[in-house]
């Protein structure tokens, strides 16, 4: 069989070694996910990252600075910048410019939900999930821009059916279907420490999603950055589907990004502690980049100014505007540039000698990943803003503690309160109810403050008190 013959020959055999046992469709699906792998591209890998020193080497700490970015203005209503910005994003979404981007691949391992991530229930009144969150932001943006702006959602193998299916049970959150395009993002083989990719049953190799930054790799694939361009989209808002409080559409991000010439930008928060688990946005001869947290050494992450603040306070949020163009350019055929793999060691399951499936105490393997903020260093002014953390971040990640379900819920309800606040509601002393605020009825402090003017009702606060 040449697939056999051919993996025989690059030292790969081993995952044909229960061919003879198995049956036909035990064979066919060992042959398609062998038709996945780019053996050129594993060699490559397996000689830099696994059998070599790995990534985290290749960063000069010493040489490395913090990133300059763009403080958030005390008020943005009166600051002239920040307005002509907000003008630039309104008109490229008016004129049908945007499109939005959202990456739910991943496993959602830490929170430890059985499930696709976005179909986890986040809001504090009405248990909307996270994608009835974003479908909800993206119709209001609708409305608000008269556009037509499409929603790209990237799936993985593992959720890919179930996210479909959970969209079509909820009739697609009242947005029309065929503007909600869903792909799935690459896989890659996991490999042993000898470079041997890893079968996990007898009949399948263990395959897993290719990372984030595998987006650009997918997006070309399914055909939806052609799917982009026909329609006219020039930049993509891309959000991860961790993040109910993401301003999935932000007028002022997308013009600063238009008005700045970039063809990447990202939202940064100062890190609110040392070990903050943020990627930290570095300059490093004279070319920005994101350092991952787990990269980070921990000296400079203490590192501070004069003035007391963390020195590498720029935390990424993982909040992106891409330029179409430049997406397209860094995978298309023949790029002289492309993203980087990251390795990481992990607990893979496997097959033993008498064809069981074994599940290792401890890390035997490699799995290979991308992100898509490795692609900040070929961009082309590169720019970087700040914004608050009730406007923009509190996502869910882990059970309990730090970014679980209980501090989301928790940070919704200040933002809300806020937002009443503004709008002069009194809300009793000794309330303890939850309060929440559909996006459709509004997508921010100064879109509340106004819907309110318009359309007040007397709240009960006897109970949970939910807007929509
Ligand atoms: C991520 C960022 C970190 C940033 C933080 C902000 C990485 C490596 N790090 O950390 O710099 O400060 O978010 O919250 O991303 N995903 C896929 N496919 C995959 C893997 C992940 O679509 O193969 C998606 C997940 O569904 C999720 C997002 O990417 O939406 C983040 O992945 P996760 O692994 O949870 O990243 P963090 O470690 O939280």
């Amino acid at each position: 069989m040449e697939k056999k013959q051919l993996f025989e020959s690059r030292g790969q055999g081993q995952i044909f070694r229960f061919w003879e046992g198995l049956n036909e469709k035990e064979r066919a699906n060992l042959i398609s996910q062998a038709d996945e792998i780019d053996l050129d591209e594993l060699d490559d890998l397996v000689s830099t990252l696994v059998k070599a020193s790995g990534d985290k080497e290749s960063v000069n700490f010493s040489a490395l600075k913090p990133a300059p970015y763009l403080p958030i203005p005390e008020d943005l209503d009166t600051n002239e910048d920040w307005q002509e910005a907000k003008k630039l994003g309104e008109d490229a979404l008016r004129k049908g410019k945007v499109a939005a981007f959202t990456v739910a691949g991943g496993q959602g391992t830490r929170l430890g939900y059985d499930g696709p991530k976005g179909t986890f229930p986040v809001t504090p009144v009405k248990k909307k999930t996270l994608f009835q969150v974003f479908a909800e932001k993206i119709q209001a943006a609708r409305l608000r821009y008269e556009c037509e702006l499409p929603w790209f959602i990237m799936t993985s193998d593992v959720n890919h059916e179930a996210t479909v299916a959970f969209f079509e049970a909820n009739d697609f959150f009242g947005l029309a279907p065929d503007s909600i395009t869903f792909f799935r993002q690459g896989r890659m083989p996991a490999v042993d420490y000898d470079g041997k990719i890893i079968l996990e049953s007898k009949s399948s190799i263990a395959m897993s999603p290719d990372g984030h930054g595998g987006a650009l790799r997918a997006l070309e694939r399914s055909g939806s950055f052609k799917a982009m361009e026909d329609a006219g989209i020039e930049v993509l808002s891309y959000f991860q589907v961790d993040n109910p409080l993401v301003q999935a559409i932000d007028p002022y991000f997308i013009g600063f990004h238009l008005k700045s010439g970039s063809t990447m930008s990202s939202k940064m928060l100062p890190k609110a502690y040392e070990k903050e688990k943020l990627g930290h946005f570095c300059v490093l001869d004279g070319v920005t980049q994101i350092v991952e947290y787990s990269d980070m050494p921990d000296d400079l992450c203490a590192l501070r100014d004069p003035d007391g603040k963390l020195s590498f306070r720029a935390g990424s949020i993982a909040i992106h505007v891409i330029s179409l163009d430049f997406a397209r350019s860094l995978v298309a055929a023949g790029s002289s540039v492309s993203l980087p793999f990251h390795r990481a060691d992990k607990k893979v399951p496997f097959v033993n000698e008498e064809g069981n499936t074994q599940k290792p105490d401890t890390a035997n393997g490699v799995k290979f990943e991308m992100f898509v903020f490795d692609a900040i260093p070929f961009s082309k002014n590169p720019l970087v803003i700040e914004t608050t953390r009730l406007n923009d971040f509190s996502p869910v990640k882990n059970a309990e503690g730090i970014d679980s379900p209980e501090s989301c819920r928790a940070d919704q309800l200040k933002l809300f309160r806020e937002w009443f606040d503004a709008a002069g509601i009194n809300i009793p002393q000794g309330f303890d109810g939850s309060i929440e605020v559909s996006p459709l009825y509004a997508l921010d402090k100064e879109s509340f403050v106004s819907a309110w003017k318009k359309n007040s009702v007397s709240i009960d606060f006897s109970s949970d008190v939910y807007i929509g």
